[in-house]
């Protein structure tokens, strides 16, 4: 009893004690809780309000870095290895025309480039074409190769490279110009080296590169659609970046008509390579007929250049290639690349 009473009458002081510190507990408790939500309603506004900013930031980063067009690059998938877009073998006609009217055929293409609305192109192309008083066949060829090209799903630029006025021809020498002019603008995965008088018959030959170098120009009408000689290499080649390194570009050497393509072809051979053909009845061209100019007499000299070139084409070529340019305008449907290419050093 003692022992329960002393417990008791602790019991009851403890109780005491016990109720005390509970009541002490519960004060502090409410005071603690009510401080701290009074902190916490002081410092919402402020979370929130940074919430916000940072949303609204968020927002205004993303309207200021994606254009419409971003968003559309975002959700394009790869071009399909066959575009649905092709005709095949269609009759080319030429008519009357003026640039302005090739424009309004073309609203896509602008500054000379063109790339494809709904899908990733397979390959960025440059199509590289020397020039020089051709006007009414350019005229055609960029009527007839424009939606040649958008019907293949293709991202090209078109290079016009223009010699100045009344200096030789010098063909290899504006194509080399036009591959490191238009490495400039766009690390270009594949050139197509393009003679202004032939147009393409059929869009199943695809301006596009491959393991090795391409010749796309089997057949012209003007030569019944046939081969002009085995190992005829000119006209429309195409050639990818690396594989134009690999051989140093065309020779510098090779002033007025000829020999130049057949220099490309042993370049292309020395290095290995082989040659792909596209099949004949695809590899047709219409050759819009002309007379050649002056300035552009045969080189006699092609032959004994020929025979040089396994020993000269590593220091005659890309890496040995001078020029001036004299202008560079991007046009509507392609960039003009004007240049003064020097003479012939004889
Ligand atoms: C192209 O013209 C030829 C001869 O006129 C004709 O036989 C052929 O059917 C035409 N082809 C097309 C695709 O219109
Ligand atoms: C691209 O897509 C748009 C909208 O879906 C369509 O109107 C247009 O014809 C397409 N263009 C091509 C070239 O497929
Ligand atoms: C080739 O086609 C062009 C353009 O239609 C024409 O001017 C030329 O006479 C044709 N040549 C031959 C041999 O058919
Ligand atoms: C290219 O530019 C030169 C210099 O401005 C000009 O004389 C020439 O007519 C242009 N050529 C083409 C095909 O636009």
């Amino acid at each position: 009893m003692g022992c329960y009473g002393v417990f008791s009458k602790f019991s009851r002081r403890g109780k005491f004690f016990a109720l005390l510190i509970f009541s002490l507990m519960v004060v502090a408790w409410i005071a603690t809780y009510s401080g701290d939500t009074v902190k916490r309603t002081a410092a919402l506004p402020t979370l929130t309000q940074n919430a916000l900013t940072k949303y609204k930031l968020k927002v205004n980063f993303e309207a200021l870095t994606s254009s419409p067009s971003d968003l559309n690059a975002a959700q394009k998938h790869p071009c399909p290895d066959t575009s649905p877009l092709l005709k095949g073998s269609v009759n080319l006609t030429f008519p009357a025309l003026k640039l302005k009217d090739v424009e309004m055929e073309n609203p896509d293409v602008s500054r000379g480039e063109f790339q494809p609305p709904n899908c990733t192109a397979r390959q960025s192309v440059a199509i590289l074409i020397p020039h020089r008083n051709r006007e009414k066949h350019l005229l055609y060829l960029l009527h007839h190769l424009h939606p040649f090209l958008q019907r293949q799903q293709l991202h090209y630029a078109i290079y016009i490279i223009q010699q100045t006025s009344d200096a030789t021809f010098n063909r290899a020498k504006l194509l080399n110009i036009g591959y490191l002019e238009a490495l400039k603008d766009f690390n270009w995965d594949c050139f197509v080296f393009h003679d202004v008088d032939l147009v393409p018959e059929n869009d199943h030959n695809l301006y596009i590169c491959d393991k090795h170098p391409k010749h796309l120009v089997v057949g012209r009408n003007v030569t019944g659609y046939k081969l002009r000689y085995k190992g005829y290499f000119g006209g429309v080649t195409a050639l990818s970046r690396e594989q134009f390194l690999k051989v140093n570009g065309f020779s510098n050497t090779y002033w007025g008509w000829g020999g130049e393509d057949d220099d490309l072809r042993i370049r292309v051979q020395l290095q290995k390579m082989e040659i792909l053909r596209p099949p004949a009845d695809v590899a047709r061209y219409t050759m819009v007929f002309h007379k050649r100019d002056s300035g552009n007499q045969i080189n006699k000299d092609r032959m004994k250049l020929l025979a040089q070139t396994p020993k000269v084409w590593r220091t005659d070529g890309l890496n040995s290639c001078s020029y001036k340019t004299v202008s560079l305008e991007r046009l509507p449907l392609y960039v003009n690349v004007t240049v003064d290419v020097g003479k012939p050093e004889r």
